[in-house]
């Protein structure tokens, strides 16, 4: 284990010459909120020995030189709304947030790109693209919320991936600092590279641990004129978690979201947000989301799906075509993940991805495993790219110590004996680092050890993330 550099008064005097006394807090009350995520896990906090605050990239370099000379680790933090840790700054040192970053600095609408700073919040990229009819589809679920450094970080992936992909789909270029304080960029406003490795995809992803990004080029899409949501009830969960490869193979469409909520998670969404939807008692929802250019082809489309929504078993087929209907359906299934992770003290919270059709398999047992263990077990999540948020909660005094591994072992063997992974959505960060070697052989992880020893020999950059010890 690497050994980092306390931080000194003259440390202090150093970082304030570069980003000014406002830059730089070592507060321990201001330091509280860096000292964690979303992650509910109060085993998960770590407390920053400074905050610092840059405005511009050449603070960021003389920073990462200064802290590479001094073997000072350094944690890169957006805005503290990921859920693995990954923010966390595990081995104190300097927390690097890039809160100020905060620029849209060009709308090129010709090329279909836009240029931001990685502290912009992810949804203020989608109300400058307004007036242009544009949009950037990548966006994740708390997206009011979250900044698109982070969301790059971790590859954020929403609630619209089934039709467009993640934001890594959408990052066509990026800027970073790295370890040592040289600036780097790669790729940039086009839409096809293969000139070299694809470092772009490298970064994105890495979790702060391979580079500071200070730049990023996005692709944007034609904002769609024409939207729908359909809200279907199931008795039966079967045909309902068959429902993407339905969808997906055999009807051959491609709607923007296919999601699932169990009766148990929808309890805490119904509390959380104070609304409910109809038919509360049906062991599951799906809501469906289609979107195009043409109004006549969306109908098109939510007819065909609702008619198979009704021969699968649904007891009733809801569609809201208008933003206000649109947003009482989502806010409710948005609810779902604070209300668990307020509601449930202790719990297991996974974010794997399996093939699609192996979800009815997964799903099973996980409830199986639910009962084994006396645990109750909400599940919710973006069914149709087989990426669910899987939870696993028991009470306080039921020897949940000695039962966590073995449930995690059991699940996370059951996930890789059906070819899925670790984690679809929130990242390996500080959290799942353990699971690694669940998912991947020595060799393999071998080389992830490789290409970041190339990026940060000195292992300063996010230190005791993703990589098991
Ligand atoms: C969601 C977040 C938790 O799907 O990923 O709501
Ligand atoms: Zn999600």
């Amino acid at each position: 284990m690497s050994e980092f550099k306390k931080i000194s008064s003259q440390d202090i005097t150093f970082f304030r010459s570069v980003v000014g006394e406002q830059g730089v807090t070592t507060e321990p009350e201001a330091l509280k909120n860096y000292s964690r995520d979303e992650t509910p896990d109060p085993t998960l906090r770590r407390f920053p020995e400074v905050v610092i605050k840059p405005h511009e990239t050449t603070e960021i370099q003389a920073i990462m030189h200064y802290c590479s000379q001094n073997t000072i680790a350094v944690t890169p933090r957006g805005a503290g709304s990921g859920l693995s840790g990954g923010a966390i700054p595990a081995r104190g040192g300097v927390v690097l947030s890039l809160e100020r970053m905060n620029r849209i600095l060009e709308v090129d609408h010709e090329n279909l790109m836009v240029v931001v700073e990685p502290g912009v919040i992810t949804n203020e990229i989608n109300r400058k693209l307004k007036p242009y009819h544009l949009f950037y589809a990548g966006y994740p679920m708390s997206l009011e919320t979250c900044q698109i450094g982070g969301n790059i970080a971790e590859n954020a992936g929403g609630g619209k991936a089934v039709k467009y992909g993640v934001t890594g789909t959408y990052v066509r270029g990026v800027e970073f600092v790295t370890a040592s304080g040289e600036l780097l960029k790669f790729g940039g406003k086009i839409f096809k590279d293969v000139s070299s490795y694809d470092i772009v995809h490298l970064l994105v992803g890495s979790e702060g641990t391979l580079g500071i990004v200070t730049r990023i080029y996005l692709k944007v899409l034609p904002l769609p004129r024409a939207r729908a949501v359909l809200l279907a009830p199931f008795d039966d969960p079967a045909p309902a978690l068959h429902l993407p490869v339905t969808i997906l193979s055999e009807m051959g469409m491609t709607p923007a979201s296919i999601e699932y909520m169990n009766h148990l998670s929808l309890e805490y969404g119904y509390r959380f947000s104070n609304h409910t939807y109809p038919f509360p008692e049906a062991s599951c929802h799906i809501l469906l989301e289609i979107d195009g250019q043409e109004e006549e082809v969306v109908y098109r489309e939510y007819d065909c799906l609702g008619e198979r929504l009704f021969q699968e078993g649904a007891k009733e087929v809801f569609v809201a075509d208008n933003a206000v209907a649109i947003e009482d359906i989502w806010r409710i299934r948005r609810a779902i993940p604070e209300a668990l992770h307020l509601a449930l003290p202790q719990e297991i919270n996974e974010d794997i991805s399996v093939p699609v059709a192996s979800i009815p398999e997964l799903v099973t047992f996980v409830e199986h495993l639910g009962q084994e263990f006396h645990l109750i077990s909400p599940i919710y999540g973006h069914l149709g790219d087989g990426n669910l948020h899987i939870t696993l909660a028991g009470s306080q005094n039921d020897q949940w110590e000695e039962k966590e591994p073995l449930i995690h072992e059991c699940f996370y063997s059951k996930v890789a004996s059906l070819g899925g992974v670790l984690s679809g959505e929130h990242g390996v960060g500080f959290k799942r680092r353990k699971y690694l070697p669940y998912f991947y052989h020595p060799e393999e992880i071998n080389l992830l050890r490789r290409l970041k020893a190339a990026f940060d020999p000195q292992g300063i950059l996010n230190p005791d993330k993703v990589l098991p010890d």
